[in-house]
């Protein structure tokens, strides 16, 4: 095992509040202590991934020893339908699979035709684009509606240089074909900017995307985890890659689709389609985060940059009712205060800043 190996199985938890006699039934408007409601609700369902990308899973850390969640720790079908179930009485209206691979899931179709059987939800799934062409169509009849596909470049030495196991560009661009030709439109696509890395990648992936229907968003490299390395001076701002794609497309920007929107919308003033940047370095958006996570093994995270997640198997297994758990989500979430992108730069100063946090192969995107 490598000297740098740092567990991202949170071994920690943090309790579940007491449940309240009465608690009373979900009414959809939840809210925590700054007003912001639960509308998106991350499910990570596996933790396990076929790429090494160096900002996320480096191999020094993730190698063959890493100690990757075993079966009986992962939440089952029937688990995660029931939280879905209860997170949506409360007022989520957007579900996505994430991560790790969530392809990998054995059986991951399943798990989609149960959580489409549930009533005004919009389903949707972020994954690397590796098993996507053979899977698109599947997932399509499962019902699932729309999919985010993660590419970092598209020459394969940038590319390869960055998923580490040597994935061809190829392979996904077909992925993503599959996708839309099934119907799971329209689809995003993610770049993770890394100045010094793929920057000069930027300009080839609009020249291909502009035009196809499929809306490209580029990413600000995060500090997510503890494994990656992260420097400030590595992340390009978004705003530099708008003026940079601004000189040779004209853009202009548009409102977003919904209140809290991640991605900051440009439009091609040619009129042919539009793009995305995810500016969480440099302009954090926690203001309107409507966001929760629930990772692999059952724990809630009311942060990507949360140091311990909520344990909500424990409570699952040991026999609680719908009501409890909708109980104890609600507490959760209403006594949540996170904004870390917001604080960044303080908390990372402090002399007790956390040396250990969630990484975003655990938890999702
Ligand atoms: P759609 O609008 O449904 O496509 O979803 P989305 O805009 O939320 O997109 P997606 O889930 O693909 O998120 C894109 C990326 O933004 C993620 O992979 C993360 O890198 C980043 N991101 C998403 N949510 C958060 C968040 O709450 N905090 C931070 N700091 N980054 C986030
Ligand atoms: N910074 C920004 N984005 C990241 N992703 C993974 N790690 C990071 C990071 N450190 C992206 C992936 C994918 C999504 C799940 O999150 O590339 O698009
Ligand atoms: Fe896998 Fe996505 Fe992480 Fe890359 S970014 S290692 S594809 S989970
Ligand atoms: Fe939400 Fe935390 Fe991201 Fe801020 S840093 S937008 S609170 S997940």
């Amino acid at each position: 095992m490598s000297e740098r190996f740092i567990p991202i199985v949170d071994r920690r938890a943090n309790p579940v509040p007491p449940i309240p006699a009465d608690a009373g039934p979900a009414t959809g408007n939840l809210a925590d202590v700054r007003g912001r409601r639960v509308r998106d609700l991350r499910i990570s369902i596996t933790d396990r991934c076929n790429f090494r990308c160096t900002y996320c899973m480096p191999k020094t850390v993730f190698g063959r020893n890493y100690p990757f969640l075993q079966r009986q720790e992962l939440l089952s079908f029937e688990e995660i339908v029931r939280i879905a179930r209860v997170f949506v009485a409360h007022g989520v209206e957007k579900i996505r699979l994430t991560g790790g691979e969530p392809l990998l899931r054995r059986y991951v179709e399943n798990l989609i035709e149960q959580l489409a059987a549930i009533p005004g939800l919009e389903l949707t799934l972020t994954t690397n684009g590796s098993l996507l062409a053979r899977k698109a169509r599947d997932l399509k009849a499962a019902g699932l509606h729309r999919v985010t596909v993660s590419l970092d470049a598209l020459d394969d030495a940038t590319f390869q240089a960055m998923n580490d196991v040597g994935f061809p560009v190829g392979q996904v661009l077909a992925g993503i074909d599959a996708a839309a030709a099934a119907g799971l439109s329209p689809v995003k696509i993610n770049m993770v900017v890394k100045r010094g890395t793929n920057e000069s990648s930027i300009l080839p992936m609009v020249r291909r995307f502009k035009g196809s229907g499929h809306i490209l968003r580029f990413i600000e490299y995060m500090d997510v985890g503890s494994s990656n390395g992260w420097c400030l001076d590595e992340v390009l701002p978004s705003a530099e890659v708008v003026r940079m794609i601004d000189a040779e497309f004209p853009l202009e920007p548009i409102d977003p689709n919904y209140p809290g929107e991640v991605a900051e919308r440009w439009r091609f003033r040619d009129g042919s389609g539009e793009i995305g940047v995810i500016s969480s370095v440099t302009q954090a958006f926690c203001a309107t985060c409507t966001r929760i996570r629930l990772s692999t093994e059952g724990k809630l995270y009311t942060c990507l940059f949360a140091e311990s997640g909520h344990d909500l198997r424990t409570l699952l297994r040991s026999g609680a009712s719908d009501a409890d758990l909708s109980a104890a989500v609600a507490g959760i979430w209403r006594g949540r205060a996170d904004r870390y992108s917001e604080i960044r730069a303080a908390a990372t100063a402090r002399p007790d800043a956390p040396t250990r946090r969630i990484e975003m192969s655990y938890i999702g995107g």
